[in-house]
């Protein structure tokens, strides 16, 4: 369990700066999954944690001591790498011990550190074994291992799944979110992968070109994102975004004209910052668009079946309308609608999101 702190966190190469001014702080023992496209910074973030980089401006704080200036040795963190980085020449004990024996630590303790890391990661009957011997999920095992037995304050991991097959991701996934809270220390995970910070994490920090777009638990993130990128890069299917104008407003209602000429009636705290004319972006997801009529409340849109994905549990209706390329629709199960058919969509305005030109959201 530790505190992590980041305070105005830059990082220059040369003439291009990676990271601006990022701030975030945390408390417990948190599993802090940071996301965003390749090239935002994920990983120059977490090695500037790690000390592997040096931060070029701000101070980074772990459990409140400053350790800007420290080694990586120094800092108490332990870093689990995509390539893994095992030893070819030796065992998976020997892999797992590295660290412990170049620390000097008395045998007997490093022999119980491994055996219980071992265990705990169901290594236990593999110790002997080289890793050329050993699947992608046990090598990744390993090398988790190597951290464990070390106790750090903070895990890090950079992207650590994304040299593994699908079903192996998956089961993974599942497995480091047990090793969280059977060892209730304070994890910070890499990812590009949306599915991944959603169902490992408790703080997800987004972020986009070096910057933080927004930090909060996945399902804050999910039903309230502070900006058009965030909704856009968080749910799957993503969000649909609508192009669309200020039709009016009166007094906390904004009414939204769509491009079809329908109106959709907004509530929002914020709306006395649009007026009748102005550009703005509606955005709904593909779960909250019907094909029936659920509340009075609900706006029809006429639309045509472009493309019809039946997943079995689960169908997408990728739909357009005169004025609309694709609107995605997702439905429940299946039925026999196909590609060509007619279907209404019917928009449920308390589940819509309204974003100015410039990506933020009007709440
Ligand atoms: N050593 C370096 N020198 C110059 N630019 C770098 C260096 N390392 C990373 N970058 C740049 O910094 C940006 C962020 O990289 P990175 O943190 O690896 O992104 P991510 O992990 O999110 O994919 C990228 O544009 C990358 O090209
Ligand atoms: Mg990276």
């Amino acid at each position: 369990m530790a505190t992590l702190k980041l305070d105005k966190v830059d990082k220059i190469y040369g003439d291009v700066q990676v990271l601006h001014g990022i701030d975030l702080d945390f408390e417990g023992n948190p599993f802090i999954v940071f996301v965003g496209p390749s090239g935002c910074g994920k990983s120059t973030l977490l090695r500037s944690i790690a000390g592997l980089e040096e931060a070029s401006g701000g101070k980074i704080f772990i459990d409140g001591k400053d350790v800007t200036d420290m080694p990586p040795v120094d800092r108490d963190v332990s870093m689990v790498f995509q390539s893994y980085a095992l030893y070819p020449q030796m065992s998976v004990e020997e892999n797992m011990s590295f660290g412990l024996r170049m620390a000097k630590v008395e045998k007997d303790v490093i022999e119980k550190k491994v055996s219980a890391a071992a265990k705990l990661l169901k290594l236990d009957h593999l110790l002997h074994r080289k890793p050329k011997d050993l699947s992608g999920g046990q090598r990744q095992r390993v090398a988790i291992g190597r951290s464990i037995v070390r106790n750090p304050k903070i895990f890090l991991f950079d992207e650590p799944l994304s040299n593994l097959d699908a079903e192996l991701r998956v089961e993974m996934r599942i497995q480091i979110a047990k090793l969280h809270s059977e060892l209730e220390s304070t994890m910070v995970y890499v990812t590009h992968d949306q599915v991944e910070a959603m169902t490992l994490a408790d703080q997800i920090v987004v972020l986009r070109d070096g910057r933080v777009e927004q930090v909060g638990p996945p399902m804050e993130l999910y039903e309230n994102p502070d900006n058009q990128f965030v909704a856009g890069f968080i749910g799957s299917p993503k969000m649909n975004f609508i192009d669309a104008s200020i039709a009016e407003v009166n007094g906390n209602v904004a009414s939204v004209r769509l491009p079809g000429g329908e109106i959709v009636p907004l509530t929002r705290n914020d709306a006395a910052q649009l007026s009748a004319g102005d550009e703005v972006v509606m955005g709904i997801r593909p779960e909250h668009i019907s094909q029936t009529q659920v509340t009075d409340a609900d706006v029809k849109v006429a639309s045509k079946v472009d493309v019809i994905e039946v997943l079995g549990a689960l169908s997408f209706l990728y739909c357009k309308t005169a004025e609309l390329e694709r609107i995605v629709v997702q439905k429940v199960g299946y039925d026999n609608t196909k590609a060509g058919d007619d279907v209404a969509m019917y928009i449920d305005p308390a589940k819509c999101h309204l974003f100015k030109k410039d990506g933020k959201v009007v709440r």
